[in-house]
């Protein structure tokens, strides 16, 4: 079995995430999983139809690499002035719809470890012609922002892909000014994979094998400080997940949103 390191996991997803990015062209427009016809391919809905935002203005070139699993931006609700943190933002989709509502007073950051997501993103935003918007490389483990700056932090599929979420809403919540937000499309499971399963490179690098039960991503999020937190599946957002307990058998993989706010008073 492959030895699961988080060096390891983070070259495996650069490799194809950077592969996508590469081979990227109009007409074989992406999905999740690219061309790797494996893993995320077969969940269907989960990866198809993400918004209900408009995205009819953007051009082909960044709709056609939207890799996403939900819709942040309409989950998030931003306003005009506000500051955006995009977690893993990829050819720049959430982060050019974010620009859009938060105008010339706001400002969009995202952040991606993939060079060459950070190029296509960057010949993106001159095609947008967007200018308060800017492309930072680096790990959402350590993020290359500024500390109590963010008003709210946005994520498409991308907190799944990482080897220790705890670093990441650790970062979040260092990086939030008080009483910011989380607002994230994810997948997350009922559930827990084993440990072969969670060494399935192509699947873990897929958005799957490494999405984490509800209760210890919950957890996670709850240990950096958030309050508030709120978990649903965009496919039954009626049910509050957050407090749920995990299956005993079996793994459930489902697409959720995911909400919760740094206090504005951190004890
Ligand atoms: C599934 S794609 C989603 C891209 C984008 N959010 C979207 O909706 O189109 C995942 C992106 O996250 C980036 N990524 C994955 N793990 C990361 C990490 N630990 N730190 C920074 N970026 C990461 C990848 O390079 C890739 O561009």
């Amino acid at each position: 079995m492959t030895t699961l390191t988080p060096d390891k996991i983070h070259e495996e997803v650069k490799a194809r995430y950077g592969r996508i990015a590469e081979e990227f062209q109009l007409e074989t427009a992406a999905a999740c999983c690219g061309d790797e016809a494996d893993t995320c391919c077969s969940e269907g809905d989960m990866f198809s139809d993400l918004y209900q935002a408009d995205t009819s203005w953007l051009p082909e070139d960044v709709t056609g690499l939207s890799l996403g699993c939900g819709d942040p931006i309409t989950l998030a609700n931003l306003a005009e002035g506000l500051t955006v943190l995009d977690l893993g933002s990829g050819g720049g989709i959430d982060c050019f719809m974010a620009a859009r509502q938060v105008g010339p007073t706001g400002h969009v950051i995202g952040v991606d470890m993939t060079p060459s997501m950070i190029e296509k993103a960057n010949r993106n935003k001159a095609k947008v012609g967007l200018d308060n918007v800017e492309f930072r490389l680096g790990q959402i483990e350590a993020m290359p922002v500024d500390s109590d700056s963010v008003d709210v932090i946005v994520s498409n599929c991308v907190i799944n892909l990482a080897p220790d979420k705890t670093a990441v809403f650790r970062e979040a919540f260092r990086v939030l000014k008080p009483g910011g937000r989380l607002a994230v499309s994810d997948i997350v499971t009922q559930g827990r994979f084993t440990p072969k399963q969670q060494a399935d490179m192509a699947s873990w690098t897929g958005c799957i094998a490494g999405a984490e039960d509800v209760a210890d991503y919950v957890a996670g999020i709850r240990a950096a400080g958030f309050s508030d937190i709120s978990v649903r599946d965009k496919a039954a957002p009626e049910v509050e997940l957050a407090g749920s307990l995990s299956l005993d058998e079996g793994v459930r993989v489902l697409s959720a949103r995911v909400t919760a706010v740094k206090p504005e008073v951190v004890s």
